[in-house]
């Protein structure tokens, strides 16, 4: 039997009030205590900023890979859900509402409702972005967002597989990989060092043309620059050193060199796109990509089943070159390169009936959704076959994000780091015997800065 009647004889029971019975409370998203809001930030989130958001520390990326402390990312998260089910979880941060998404279903939600209600431009992120990009897609909204999405969609052929500038992108991955491959005969083995470079080259050179491929003052002042977002808040903005940078891109945007992402610009610019802010980010994602890359080797090195797989697809499988990019597509997985995905609240949301207020800054931690092995079998083993058919992205899988914010140069990722590895497979590579991956164990950080691949 149920109605009001029951409902306030069983409350009042249970030693509760009238008012209680009849205005039951509504339900709350759960709270965490303050003591696992300190484990959340000091072991899930501490690590991130520590390796250094928007350039890496090699030593602390060197320290974390030593100890393995990064699997405490995980586990702090693993813990947060034990205790309070899917979430999301509201964090105890004093003058700041910030919330934990734990959910995969959750974290589709989120990314689909991007931009509005979830805005992609968040405070900690925009003052990070500031340093270097101030009018960037991810540190925009409303309308300045949508040009600017638009315009990246448009230049770098979001939704295509292939680039339709893809033939001279070929050609300089040939000629860079080619370049590397002397580089190793000569010196007996690839460094990540020596491959960065190399990589940068071509980046330069697919974005700015040929002629900017040599431009290493560019990736300097840039580096320079995010060394400094690092910081966020924290450190002042150095005005003449961005206005320096700036002024080098839109040097080399004049040009429009043909073949160049920069010649597609005119075509795509609007008054609000910024193009040489959309290139800022470009230039510094490309370090991200080369890194996936790098790793992506390093995978096919310490596993010559799989390398011989791929070898054979350069040689006579589909031009797409499916078990590549699905190589790449595991390297993030394994080691996001974006491992915080945050978003902010523009509006309240309705979370199954709890509301969460306007202003909340939301994360999405990659790692705790790529390498959960409470949910996924495969968390800690090399599984390139998740990205050749199903929905990864239905088990939160993540790591060029998803829905309308998703990584615009996805697929040019996938594209040109099929390509450098085809042709980086012409050899035989082989991993230090103490750095050599091992399936079904892989380590929660890769420290790629102090490896070297040697040849056979
Ligand atoms: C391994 C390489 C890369 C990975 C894993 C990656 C991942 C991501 C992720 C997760 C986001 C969403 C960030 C957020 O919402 O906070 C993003 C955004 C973005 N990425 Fe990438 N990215 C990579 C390389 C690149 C490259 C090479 C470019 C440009 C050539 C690029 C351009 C962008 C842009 C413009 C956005 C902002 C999109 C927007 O505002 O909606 N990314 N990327």
């Amino acid at each position: 039997m149920g109605g009001p009647v029951p409902a306030l004889i069983s409350v009042i029971a249970r030693g509760g009030s009238a008012c209680e019975a009849l205005h039951p409370p509504m339900p709350q998203l759960s709270r965490a205590t303050i003591r696992e809001t300190a484990a959340v930030l000091g072991q899930a989130v501490g690590p991130l900023f520590a390796k250094g958001m928007f350039v890496r520390r090699p030593s602390i990326v060197r320290l974390l890979h030593d100890t393995g402390a990064e699997l405490a990312e995980v586990r702090a998260l693993q813990a947060l859900r034990a205790r309070h089910g899917p979430g999301p979880v509201m964090l105890a941060t004093p003058g700041r509402r910030l919330a934990v998404v734990l959910d995969p279903a959750h974290a589709r939600r989120v990314l689909d409702e991007t931009p509005e209600p979830f805005e992609t431009d968040m405070a900690e992120k925009h003052a990070a972005l500031a340093h270097f990009e101030p009018r960037g897609s991810l540190a925009s909204r409303g309308e300045d967002r949508a040009e600017r999405r638009r315009f990246n969609d448009r230049v770098l052929d979001s939704a295509c597989p292939i680039h339709h500038l893809g033939g001279e992108m070929t050609a300089i991955v040939t000629a860079e990989a080619e370049a590397l491959l002397a580089r190793a005969d000569e010196e007996g083995g690839l460094s990540w060092g020596a491959f960065k470079d190399g990589w940068h080259c071509m980046a330069r050179g697919v974005v700015l043309g040929r002629s900017a491929a040599d431009d290493k003052e560019l990736s300097r002042l840039l580096i320079r620059l995010r060394g400094d977002a690092n910081w966020a808040f924290l450190k002042p903005k150095r005005r003449s050193l961005r206005e320096r940078f700036q002024a080098a891109v839109r040097a080399h945007l004049d040009r429009a060199e043909p073949g160049s992402l920069a010649s597609l610009m005119p075509a795509a610019n609007t008054p609000r796109a910024a193009p040489v802010d959309q290139v800022a980010q470009w230039l510094f994602a490309w370090d991200a990509a080369g890194i996936a890359t790098f790793r992506a080797l390093t995978l096919l090195a310490s596993l010559p089943g799989y390398a011989q797989s791929a070898r054979d697809e350069a040689l006579h499988g589909s031009p797409e070159l499916p078990l590549l990019r699905a190589t790449i597509l595991e390297s993030v997985r394994l080691w996001p390169t974006t491992p915080a995905i945050l978003r902010e609240t523009d509006r309240e949301t309705d979370w199954n009936g709890a509301t969460m207020p306007a202003g909340t800054g939301l994360l999405i931690h990659a790692p705790y959704f790529h390498r959960d092995d409470q949910r996924l079998a495969y968390a800690n083993r090399f599984a390139p076959e998740l990205w050749l058919g199903g929905d990864p992205e239905r088990v939160g899988l993540v790591p060029f994000s998803a829905g309308p914010g998703f990584c615009p140069a996805k697929q040019l990722v996938e594209f040109l780091g099929s390509h450098m590895l085809a042709h980086l497979l012409a050899r035989i590579w082989r991993v230090p015997e103490r750095r050599r991956l091992e399936q079904g164990r892989m380590p929660p950080t890769f420290d790629q800065f102090s490896l070297t691949l040697s040849l056979t």
